[in-house]
């Protein structure tokens, strides 16, 4: 069976983020994909230390969530991720879990489904989700989209279930992501996946 790792960035297990969560995981389920939901808001996750323990041991050095979370990733055909703003960006929690997420696993992520969700009061929920995106788009990740940005606005989880237009976005955003997933599996064994190079890494034009 298909599987989707959902993570939320927001400390409120049952806040505005994880109402729009929730729409995701149902529809997802619906469509015959698991889920596994973790709670990154809330915990003590600090951020990438830039040590380059993980280049060596293929493991973040600070053994928490980032290390539990890798090995599901790894197993996952779809990541969720869901934040809530905090000063027009996706919140500290979330970013600090991602940087040494996808910094520290040596796995390919390659075309395995990426989608974020994002909720705000009033504003900033399209630069957060820019910046989501963004971890997917650096790892060969297709991107699950929807019929509008995938955003709910509320202060509380009441507000975001009144968000009729974004839980509508979020229904759409899981059978998309359930189709894609599906898709993917099926022309993996029909053509196999597309080749990724690696073998140039250049800093500087000259290529040293
Ligand atoms: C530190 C902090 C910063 C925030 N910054 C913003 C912001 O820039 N824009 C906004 O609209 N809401 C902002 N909010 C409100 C939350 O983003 C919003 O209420 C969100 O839907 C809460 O989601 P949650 O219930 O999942 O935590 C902020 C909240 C906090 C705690």
């Amino acid at each position: 069976m298909s599987k989707v790792l959902v993570l939320n960035g927001s400390p409120h297990k049952n806040g505005c983020t994880a109402t729009a969560l929730q729409e995701v995981i149902l529809t997802l389920n619906q469509e015959g994909i698991e889920t596994e939901l973790l709670q990154i808001g809330g915990q003590a996750l600090r951020g990438c230390s830039a040590c380059g323990f993980c280049m060596k041991n293929g493991r973040c050095v600070f053994d928490d969530l980032v290390n539990e979370a890798a090995p599901k990733l790894e197993e996952a055909d779809g990541l969720l991720i869901g934040s809530p703003v905090y000063y027009g960006s996706p919140n500290g929690a979330v970013l600090s879990f991602l940087d040494r997420l996808f910094y520290s696993t040596p796995f390919s992520k390659h075309m395995k489904v990426g989608a974020a969700v994002v909720s705000c009061r009033r504003g900033g929920n399209t630069a957060s989700f820019d910046v989501l995106n963004k971890y997917f788009t650096i790892s060969g990740m297709p991107v699950a989209s929807s019929t509008y940005w995938n955003q709910v606005h509320g202060f509380t989880a009441e507000d975001v279930r009144k968000d009729l237009e974004g839980l509508q976005t979020m229904r759409n955003l899981g059978r998309n992501m359930a189709f894609m997933i599906r898709a993917i599996a099926d022309a993996k064994e029909k053509y196999g996946l597309p080749l990724e190079e690696s073998d140039h890494f250049t800093s500087f034009p000259d290529g040293k």
